[in-house]
């Protein structure tokens, strides 16, 4: 028996469950894992007028002061109006808009009450909750904390060649229905791109495989997806053929896959990639990271939960170009890559995350890649748990 063939029949383990009690961290994570840092919005949609977002479940208001960006839980103590409906009156401040409270950006205290004279007793005694805040790749991300924590550094949870490498971007952020673990999980799914996405626009012209040999390995806080075999087509028994080559489509590669790009073409690497030394091209961190490398770019999604039925999808595509090669990849981005590729084809998977109903499931070979997942999360947040003990 060859080594493919033991694969074949050994059932792997993470298979057949019905629900999610081996991962009660997880399960219990409906909206989101606290303990994270989040992005948000776009920082160019942060300004001096005061809006309303909501993650993990917590209402927050943005409002930008002085250049920096700040986040206040979105509810006035006095009466429970949004803050978000308010505005500024004074520097460093934001009004509620009701009685005219008014609390410090940095620190969310009751600095004054318009409506009660400068000698009000009630100020210094209230304080609205305020959000650990920073801005990266063009985002405003906020800390949601667990119990009042100190954030740790944004960097630290940042996909390490994003944190230093110099490199330009294009991206979207969409709000979409569906939980955000489904939204993840079908991001790293195994089985279904090369099935689910093989009539999108965006994979018009290349073949998918009709099925693959996965394996699973970790590197520190990532898990990847390392395709080891590759079957352009398969021969079902009794029921015939199946392959998704057609004429019009590139002809898979004959050299063995790259692992750099999803149908392993053997393209030339950019360097910055290349020293990443990825083990697979599909890889996933927590609080819900996903990344995709390809031979010339990085496509990132973060799936930011904003309650348990709801979601925000970030979809991110980094290029380390610089200099005039940075004018080739906006072209690129917005010409194409906005709309066939964050649009179209991650709308497909919009659909079927909306349309999830899970647990009770039934899970197969491929899901490995969920399991896996889910057992990342369990640990790291586990072991969060217990340092904040
Ligand atoms: S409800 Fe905010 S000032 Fe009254
Ligand atoms: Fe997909």
């Amino acid at each position: 028996m060859t080594n493919t063939d033991e694969r074949r029949r050994t059932p792997r383990a993470g298979t057949g469950r019905q629900d999610w009690s081996t991962w009660p961290h997880y399960d219990a994570a409906a909206s989101g894992f606290r303990g994270y840092w989040y992005p948000v919005t776009w920082s160019s949609h942060v300004t001096g007028t005061p809006r309303a977002h909501q993650i993990c479940g917590d209402k927050i208001t943005l409002i930008r002061d002085g250049g920096r960006a700040y986040a206040l839980h979105d509810r006035c103590p006095h009466r429970g109006i949004p803050l978000s409906m308010g505005n500024q009156q004074f520097p460093g401040t934001l009004s509620c808009v009701y009685h005219g409270w008014t609390f410090g950006l940095d620190d969310g205290e009751l600095k004054a009450v318009i409506t009660d004279g400068p000698d009000s007793r009630i100020c210094g005694k209230v304080r609205v909750r305020t959000y650990p805040v920073e801005e990266r790749l063009g985002m405003v991300w906020v800390y949601v904390p667990l119990a009042g924590e100190p954030p740790h550094p944004i960097d630290e949870q940042l996909p390490e060649e994003l944190v230093s490498t110099p490199f330009v971007m294009g991206g979207r952020i969409d709000p979409r229905p569906g939980n955000w673990r489904f939204a993840c999980e079908n991001g790293y799914d195994e089985g279904h791109a090369k099935y689910l996405h093989r009539t999108s626009l965006w994979r018009l012209f290349k073949a998918m495989p009709t099925w693959n040999l996965t394996r699973i390995e970790r590197k520190g806080r990532w898990v990847f997806r390392v395709q080891e075999e590759q079957f352009w087509s398969a021969d079902f028994p009794g029921l015939g053929t199946w392959s998704n080559q057609r004429w019009w489509k590139l002809r898979p590669p004959k050299a063995k896959a790259s692992n750099i790009g999803n149908t392993g073409a053997a393209k030339k690497i950019d360097p910055v990639i290349a020293a990443q030394e990825f083990p697979g091209f599909a890889s996933v961190s927590m609080p819900g990271v996903l990344r995709i490398a390809y031979p010339k770019f990085i496509h990132y999604e973060f799936y930011v939960p904003v309650d348990d039925k709801s979601h925000r999808y970030v979809g991110v595509m980094v290029n380390f170009a610089e200099g005039l090669a940075t004018l080739r990849f906006y072209a690129k981005y917005l010409g194409f890559v906005r709309w066939l590729f964050h649009g179209q084809f991650s709308g497909q998977d919009a659909a079927m995350v909306e349309a999830t109903d899970a647990p009770p499931e039934r899970l197969y070979r491929p899901d490995v890649s969920l399991t896996t997942w889910r057992a990342l999360a369990e640990e790291e947040y586990g072991t969060k748990l217990e340092a904040l003990k």
